[in-house]
């Protein structure tokens, strides 16, 4: 069993969840064992991984989808997402197809690691690690940028990170 899934929900995703639109959408992206698509239950909740049996007895209100998100289509393709939650998790090439699946007003939740993550262990391979300041330029121009961070996090466990919290300004047509 990998170790992600022992663990708790991210700090990041639980300061900002307050943004997202109360009983939204939301779309958990690559979400392993589910440990924030349970801590979105009173949201309209999309889980989706290409190992979906990773999520073990997905709550009432959570649609789990097994699909594979970088070889295959896009699964949500013309649907729109009050909040996305996106963690430990990096396919550079899909943030454009995110951004355009955000609701006017919905919250991109982005954390997942950096350069410098080496040190703690896995990943360690250069493709996977954002380098510095990557994760803000990825949304600068896009979304509103509410809080970025770019640091070495204790909790839950030791990891060069950096996360965002960025809101689709866009007016609704
Ligand atoms: C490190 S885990 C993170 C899981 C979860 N987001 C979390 O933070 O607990 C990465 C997840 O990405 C999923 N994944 C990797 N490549 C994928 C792909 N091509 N399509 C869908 N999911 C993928 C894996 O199955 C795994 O569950």
């Amino acid at each position: 069993m990998d170790a992600h899934l022992e663990l708790p929900p991210s700090p990041w995703v639980q300061r900002w969840i307050g943004l997202i639109r109360p009983g939204g959408a939301v779309l958990d992206v690559a979400c392993g064992s589910g440990r924030h698509a349970r801590l979105l239950a009173s949201f309209e909740v999309d889980a989706v991984d290409r190992q979906p049996a990773l999520f073990a007895h997905p709550p009432r209100g959570v649609v789990l989808l097994g699909a594979d998100i970088e070889d295959g289509p896009w699964p949500y393709a013309g649907r729109r997402f009050d909040g996305i939650v996106v963690t430990n998790y990096l396919h550079r090439t899909l943030l454009p197809t995110l951004v355009d699946s955000l609701e006017p007003g919905g919250i991109l939740l982005y954390e997942t690691f950096a350069r410098g993550n080496e040190r703690f262990g896995k990943p360690s391979n250069p493709a996977f690690l954002l380098a510095p300041g990557e994760l803000l330029e990825m949304v600068r121009g896009r979304l509103q940028v509410v809080a970025y961070e770019d640091l070495v996090v204790d909790h839950p466990r030791p990891a060069a990170v950096q996360r965002v919290c960025a809101r689709q300004e866009r007016v609704a047509s």
